[in-house]
């Protein structure tokens, strides 16, 4: 398709490959450029996560995001977004404490940060905030089963749902979600088989992270995928590309020509007319 026939994707494209049964593709973006290659690819949704805090900036968790930097990620990743459908994400504490906080948060992500919905963590323990939010006019997308920025009191960042009791309460917390308003969610770290019954259990598309196939669509890391990232891999990244190698080859070539004197070359330095530099150097 060409750039002239392509469309902002919306609310009513997600529900409408939903019913078609057509997958969703979803990376996270957190700078211009990146943003910008996922948007002339054609993914459908971009999002700059807090997963930013660990994959980009070096943090242990995402505790530390804070809305001024999740909004500085975001307007940058909205610049270089025409097509895809930009999310904004909550970061840590900026919904928990209080209704009115997750408004007017949510608020500045719509004004400020330029995006079509935000996204919360949690499941049953944030439905009414949400719902809050949702009657504030603000899109929300839900985020159940492994929600990191819950590390601490579900056990660190280990899959959720394995067993009967948890398995339950997770496609309970994505019914609540959607009664609470959610138009969409996203559920991290559960088995293929009890992401297959929360799509069942709801209308509204689930998007998965390590929840298997059966979802409406799958969204990755991009720094994952791509080979940026090598603390760790969790066991659902599939590499598309070894980036942080070919980075550190690069590196290297460019350290050794620097080393032998071959860089620059003739046609990578600026020339200066022959009159003028006779006139620059005469007497000397
Ligand atoms: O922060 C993030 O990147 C996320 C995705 C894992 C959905 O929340």
């Amino acid at each position: 398709m060409s750039d002239a026939e392509r469309k902002k994707i919306d609310m009513g494209y997600l529900y409408q490959k939903k019913a078609q049964g057509e997958k969703i593709s979803w990376l996270t973006a957190y700078d211009y450029p990146m943003a910008l290659f996922e948007d002339k690819a054609g993914i459908e949704m971009i999002m700059p996560g807090d997963s930013g805090m660990m994959a980009l900036l070096g943090h242990k968790n995402t505790l530390s995001a804070t809305m001024e930097q999740m909004l500085w990620m975001t307007q940058a990743v909205a610049r270089a977004v025409k097509y895809a459908f930009l999310i904004g994400d909550m970061p840590y504490m900026s919904y928990q404490a209080s209704k009115e906080e997750a408004i007017r948060n949510a608020g500045r992500f719509m004004a400020e940060g330029g995006v079509d919905c935000v996204k919360m963590e949690g499941g049953v323990d944030v439905a009414d905030t949400l719902a809050a939010v949702v009657k504030a006019g603000v899109p929300v997308m839900g985020h159940i089963g492994m929600t990191p920025q819950s590390a601490a009191a579900i056990g660190g960042y280990r899959s959720q749902g394995r067993t009967e009791a948890v398995a339950r309460k997770i496609i309970q917390d994505a019914r609540t979600l959607q009664d609470a308003g959610a138009f969409s969610m996203v559920v991290e770290a559960v088995p293929a088989k009890v992401a297959g019954l929360i799509v069942k259990a709801v209308d509204i598309p689930v998007y998965g992270i390590g929840a298997g196939p059966l979802v409406d669509g799958q969204v990755l890391i991009a720094r994952d995928m791509l080979g940026l990232f090598e603390l760790f891999k969790p066991k659902f990244v599939r590499r598309y590309a070894q980036m942080g190698q070919a980075m550190v080859d690069a590196f290297r070539h460019y350290k050794d020509d620097v080393k032998a004197g071959s860089f620059p070359g003739p046609d990578e330095c600026y020339n200066m007319p022959e009159e003028e530099f006779r006139k620059l150097t005469a007497g000397q």
